[in-house]
């Protein structure tokens, strides 16, 4: 019977593919070695390089969500994208159209949250900052329907991305409910998305020569 659990002492050597057909050994992290974090750091950059494909299924959750919108959350996300795509926008900030609205499905009190955090190691601070406050700005649109504040975005009109995010509302976010609208495919977009995850730009895991840390890129 294959054993799991508890493993005897390791005679592994440090290359890759020895590193992924391996688990580290310890119960408690107070137990773990270097050799445990080598294997452990092999996989999180296994993980790490497919995480495109996961951030696009996880998008795929938002496909018949209507949410009382004359259009499901996949369709405005495309077209929101979409928009942005046909205004010239740059890749990225194609991207986090695409992905602003991803934690709908999770977030019901803070969904910008959740994108910004998806998106934070790989986006610049401003393109960060448009995506974590543009439920505040998209606020302008609604929130006097709702008995809430629409000038909330006021106490940010000094921040130096206020004038992107009030375009990213205006432009592309608060017009992208339009069932006749011809948005782009989701296929369109994934090399922008796979492009966008390659490569952090900032992590805590990531090193000074810029590898995930305990990873030696490019060698054994
Ligand atoms: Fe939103
Ligand atoms: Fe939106």
């Amino acid at each position: 019977m294959e054993q799991h659990g508890k493993r005897g002492p390791m005679n592994v050597s440090d290359n890759p593919g020895d590193l992924l057909a391996q688990s580290a050994t310890f119960g408690a992290m107070t137990e773990g070695t270097a050799l445990d974090w080598k294997i452990i750091a092999a996989h999180n950059q296994h993980l790490a390089n497919d995480v495109a494909s996961r951030v696009l299924d996880h998008l795929k959750l938002l496909e018949g969500d209507h949410g009382g919108f004359s259009v499901d959350r996949m369709e405005h996300s495309l077209q929101t994208a979409t928009r942005a795509y046909r205004a010239n926008k740059s890749d990225e900030y194609v991207v986090c159209a695409l992905l602003h609205d991803i934690g709908d499905t999770l977030g019901s009190y803070n969904h910008q949250d959740i994108a910004a955090a998806i998106l934070k190691p790989f986006v610049t601070e401003d393109h960060l900052w448009m995506v974590e406050k543009h439920a505040v700005f998209q606020g302008y649109n609604f929130f006097h329907h709702l008995g809430l504040d629409r000038n909330m975005r006021d106490q940010f009109e000094d921040h130096p991305a206020y004038d992107l995010t009030v375009e990213f509302c205006q432009e592309f976010d608060q017009t992208a409910f339009d069932p006749s609208y011809d948005s782009m495919a989701l296929q369109e977009f994934v090399p922008a998305v796979e492009e966008l995850f390659a490569e952090p730009k900032s992590s805590i895991y990531i090193t000074d020569e810029g590898q995930m840390a305990g990873t030696n890129s490019g060698s054994s």
